[in-house]
């Protein structure tokens, strides 16, 4: 990402604060989140931290597991055009409420598990309904990136990860080399 358009959107969050994502496997990245009950100023700080953390990665969606908060709350920017305004989107309790029959294929990564990448198929369409940050009621649907993006944010706040979709042998493949980088962290 240019940084001037890192800077623009980094602006948008001036006081939010990085926190640390979570590598795969952990047992937090496979866990029911909780749904949230009102919008308090804690859960808005947890939302401006996260896409801090979103954007800084650079990424285009975090869930709030990956940072180890077990809330449903789930941020997104999927526009990836330099020209274009940013659009950062924080959804507490968002849920699928129609998806399409057609399908779509895309080649998904995860903050959590960084490098690796997968074919992974999901509706093409999705209707989404969550609360926002004022806690309006919001119905949106999503086609494109945007919809591979926010099913596969979902999915985290499900404990289900985009390797969860693949064949037996590439999932331990990907968790092993996942395992190998942690030990290698740890010992940095
Ligand atoms: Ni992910």
């Amino acid at each position: 990402m240019p940084e001037a358009l890192r800077q623009t959107r980094r602006s948008l969050t001036s006081s939010a604060m990085k926190r640390s994502i979570l590598i795969h496997p952990d047992p937090r990245l496979k866990k029911v989140c909780t749904p949230v009950e009102d919008i308090s100023d804690e859960l808005r700080v947890l939302a401006e931290d996260m896409l801090e953390t979103m954007y800084d990665a650079p990424g285009i969606g975090l869930a709030a597991p990956q940072i180890g908060v077990m809330d449903r709350l789930i941020v997104m920017d999927c526009i990836k055009d330099d020209t274009q305004p940013p659009r950062p989107m924080a959804m507490f309790n968002p849920e699928v409420i129609a998806s399409s029959d057609e399908l779509n294929t895309y080649e998904e990564g995860c903050l959590s598990i960084p490098e690796q990448y997968a074919d992974v198929t999901r509706p093409a369409e999705v209707q989404v309904r969550w609360m926002d940050l004022n806690g309006a009621e919001q119905t949106e649907t999503f086609d494109g990136l945007w919809a591979t993006c926010v099913q596969h944010e979902i999915d985290h706040l499900n404990g289900k990860l985009f390797i969860d979709y693949l064949k037996p042998m590439k999932r331990q493949m990907i968790t092993r080399k996942m395992q190998k980088l942690k030990r290698e962290k740890a010992r940095a």
